[in-house]
């Protein structure tokens, strides 16, 4: 099962900027309709005017809706089941980081996180998966964050690592229908979001992230699209965090000695000298 995102209406949450957008300039220029939706409507005005600029025939449709907020995704969700009879797939993309020490964390943050970046994608699905033609597909955002615990990620690991069992069990029971299901892990993109998780990470976690190269969000959504035509379930998008994953995989042990070196090699440098 292969999905090639042949003509069909594609809904991608988070499209008004970062990744989102990348994908959704992407899927555009393939010729497929989109459904756009993410809370900032300028911002999804801007995403909606460079698509029909760089590809004037374009359907496109925005919503602007709080994935947080389920009374909000079932008003807009009752909208696109009234004007979209079949979707060609459902991108769940939309989320968030606040990274920082766990004590340091309000207990909020972390229900904040798994509204948005777990259940928003839930509700999503759970609202639209039948519009999905036979042959669809249905894809989450998580993170290399959805496959090991990094330093400073407590409330966003919890979510993300939601999402990665949440679909490997989806795609079991979507089996039937032919509908495919994979999982974007993309590692440290340089997207507005990024530059905002950056002004809370402990330094540990910057010294984590000092060590791999940013990917662009449009390389980003091209190992998005390649990954979903090759039928992956599990799509990495650099070096780096493909063998990080495969590492982790058959030797977890190891991952976490190598990361704890680096998180004491941080602190050792942070520490004031004694005089
Ligand atoms: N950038 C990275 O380094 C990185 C790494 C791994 C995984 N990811 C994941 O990749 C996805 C995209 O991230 P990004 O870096 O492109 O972030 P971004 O630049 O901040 O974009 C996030 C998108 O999600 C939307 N969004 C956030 N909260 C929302 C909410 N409550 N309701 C509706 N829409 C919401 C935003 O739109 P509005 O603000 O307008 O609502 C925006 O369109 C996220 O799931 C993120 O966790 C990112």
């Amino acid at each position: 099962m292969k999905h090639q995102f042949s003509h069909g209406t594609y809904l991608i949450t988070g499209a008004s900027r970062g990744i989102g957008r990348s994908i959704a300039l992407q899927l555009a220029a393939l010729g497929t309709e989109l459904i756009l939706v993410a809370r900032d409507k300028k911002a999804l005005a801007e995403t909606e005017r460079a698509i029909k600029t760089a590809h004037p025939r374009s359907n496109v449709t925005v919503y602007s809706c709080d994935l947080a907020d389920r009374k909000a995704i079932e008003q807009t969700t009752r909208d696109i089941r009234k004007r979209f009879k079949t979707l060609a797939g459902i991108i769940n993309n939309a989320g968030y980081a606040r990274p920082g020490y766990f004590g340091e964390l309000p207990v909020e943050e972390f229900e904040k996180a798994i509204r948005t970046d777990y259940l928003g994608a839930v509700y999503i699905t759970h609202a639209l998966h039948d519009l999905v033609s036979e042959g669809g597909l249905i894809t989450v955002t998580s993170s290399v964050v959805g496959y090991m615990g990094v330093f400073g990620y407590t409330s966003y690991a919890g979510p993300k690592f939601a999402l990665v069992g949440f679909a490997e069990t989806l795609r079991q029971e979507l089996l039937a229908r032919k509908i495919q299901v994979s999982v974007l892990c993309p590692p440290d993109t340089e997207t507005p979001g990024y530059a905002e998780e950056n002004k809370t990470k402990p330094y540990e976690t910057q010294a984590l992230s000092e060590s791999a190269k940013l990917m662009p969000p449009d390389a980003v959504a091209e190992k998005f699209i390649r990954g979903v035509k090759k039928g992956k379930f599990i799509i990495t998008c650099n070096f780096e965090s493909t063998m990080l994953y495969r590492l982790h995989g058959i030797w977890p042990s190891l991952v976490f000695s190598i990361m704890t070196g680096m998180i004491k090699k941080a602190q050792k440098k942070k520490k004031p000298a004694l005089a």
